[in-house]
């Protein structure tokens, strides 16, 4: 069970969401993330774009992230006319020690690995209750292609010690995907091999699991933010 209460979690999200901000200046173009806790980075950056006249263009994450984008006057980029992002900043569902992460919590994940490959840097925000030594309590989000996706749930269960679970019937990524959920419990102690055992496998579009793809974490914590950066940081 979550140490923090509803309310402390929020004010948390907040925190780190406006707190990345800082790492936005006029003239860049931005990888925006996906999720509740990006959500107030996008307001901060649209209060800056409106009393700061901060210049900036994006490209967003997911079908929620564009229309609140646009709603606080971001101005949209897309790929014709954008080979390169200067950052991203993007929530996360865990992130280790190592900012190995696993995302795709709220279904983004394809988009969002596509923009942080595209990205000089990518800035994760994340409150306390996202940071642990290990990934994998948090269930896997591997999407997939609808064809077959019986027999891909087979092969990845072949990979993982727990089970594989449809996100739903009918739920559909925005790239219209299903989603299934890996419970592998708190024990990838490989990422990195485990990242690429499951990409390896025919349809399967995309995993949540985002290694070596984080330079810094800006974690919320009851007492304050604090600054996560990677040793080999690009930010
Ligand atoms: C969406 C994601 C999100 O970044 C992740 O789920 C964290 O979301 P939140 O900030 O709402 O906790 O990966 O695909």
């Amino acid at each position: 069970m979550s140490p923090f209460t509803a309310e402390e979690k929020e004010a948390m999200k907040a925190e780190a969401g406006i707190a990345a901000c800082a790492f936005v200046e006029s003239g860049m173009q931005i990888g925006i993330g996906t999720g509740s806790t990006v959500k107030y980075t996008i307001l901060e950056l649209g209060r800056r774009i409106r009393e700061e006249g901060l210049k900036i263009s994006g490209i967003p994450t997911s079908d929620a992230t564009e229309s609140l984008s646009i709603e606080q006057g971001i101005p949209m980029l897309n790929w014709r006319d954008c080979d390169y992002l200067d950052l991203v900043i993007d929530g996360a569902d865990e992130f280790d020690p190592h900012l190995h992460l696993i995302k795709g919590g709220g279904g983004a994940l394809l988009r969002e690995k596509i923009v942080a490959e595209s990205s000089g840097g990518m800035i994760v925000v994340a409150d306390a209750s996202k940071r642990v030594d290990v990934l994998g309590a948090f269930p896997l989000p591997i999407e997939v292609n609808p064809y077959g996706w019986e027999q891909t749930k087979r092969r990845i269960e072949s990979l993982c010690s727990g089970t594989v679970e449809l996100r739903g019937p009918d739920y559909r990524t925005d790239n219209g995907n299903p989603i299934l959920d890996a419970h592998f419990g708190p024990n990838i102690s490989d990422p990195i091999q485990m990242e690429a055992d499951l990409r390896a496998i025919a349809g399967v579009v995309e995993v949540g699991l985002f290694t070596n793809t984080a330079d810094v974490v800006v974690l919320a914590a009851p007492g304050g933010c604090e600054l996560i950066r990677k040793p080999t940081a690009r930010l």
